[in-house]
């Protein structure tokens, strides 16, 4: 018989099946929590205290209370891991079940805690490259807090699914934003660019190591805006996250990106991501 996964919910480890909240919890009613998702490469949280630094954020932002110290948090996903495989841990925290249904936040409620983790499956078409689409960002304005409620990044998924591609490039009064789920970056006229942190974009932490990466190892980028117009002429784009790490497009709306084939700058950023990861998994952090 197979052993059925173990999650984590409000304090206990059990089933996943046994893992039940209530109806009125405020998550469940209003998409009213936040979330967290940090790659596990071999037993190693990779860059933990970033994605802590994170959720504090989204936490403050909502002024939901945060439950625990970051060691806390870190012994919590500590028995959930299994260190011979690369997985993620997905964590989110609402603000609780209240009495009653009422949009304003409710008095001396506990927030709601869970936890899972799961295996990293490989992506199919990392090497190949991916069809993007470009679709309005119809988001509200505080994207930069990673919040459980994701209508608005599921349909532009969705739509992009629909269209037989692999994620949607969003774009803002003809800039563009991020993606349904990942941050975008492109090369233009040699240079590596990503668009700025701001209140559009979801700040990820796989953005942030792959500005370091190319800040140490001699690799032209700026942080820039970058119109549709300005995308259509790069001679890369990817997409980057942590569950997909980076994701290089061949095809965006229907035509080829440059020779429509995976470029060098991905090949060269790739490359220094894994050894990266090796190198921090080997740290033991
Ligand atoms: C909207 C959005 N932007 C960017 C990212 C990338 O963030 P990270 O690199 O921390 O996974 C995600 C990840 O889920 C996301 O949902």
């Amino acid at each position: 018989m197979t052993k059925s996964k173990q999650v984590f919910l409000n304090g206990s480890y059990l089933p996943v099946e046994n893992a039940n909240i209530s109806v009125m919890d405020r998550g469940f009613l209003f998409g009213d929590g936040i979330y967290e998702v940090i790659p596990v490469y071999h037993g190693c949280l990779f860059r933990f205290d970033e994605h802590l630094e994170r959720l504090e954020n989204s936490l403050k932002l909502t002024r939901i209370d945060n439950p625990y110290s970051r060691d806390e948090w870190r012994d919590i996903m500590l028995p959930l891991i299994d260190a011979t495989k690369d997985q993620y841990i997905y964590f989110q925290v609402t603000r609780g079940a209240a009495e009653k249904r009422d949009h304003a936040f409710p008095v001396g409620v506990k927030p709601t805690v869970f936890m899972m983790c799961n295996d990293i499956a490989p992506f199919n078409g990392k090497e190949d490259g991916v069809k993007a689409i470009s679709l309005d960002d119809n988001r509200w304005s505080a994207c930069n807090i990673k919040a459980i409620a994701l209508l608005g990044n599921i349909l532009l998924r969705q739509q992009a699914v629909e269209n037989d591609c692999a994620e949607a490039i969003l774009v803002r009064e003809g800039y563009i934003t991020e993606g349904s789920a990942s941050n975008v970056f492109a090369v233009i006229d040699g240079i590596l660019i990503t668009p700025p942190k701001s209140n559009f974009i979801l700040a990820g932490i796989t953005r942030d190591v792959i500005l370091e990466l190319a800040a140490a190892n001699n690799i032209p980028y700026a942080e820039d805006i970058i119109s549709l117009d300005a995308l259509k002429t790069a001679s890369e784009i990817w997409f980057a996250s942590s569950t997909r790490e980076i994701l290089p497009v061949v095809e965006l709306d229907g035509r080829p990106v440059a020779n429509g084939r995976v470029g060098q700058f991905w090949h060269t950023m790739n490359d220094l991501l894994q050894t990266y990861k090796t190198t921090y998994a080997a740290g033991g952090k």
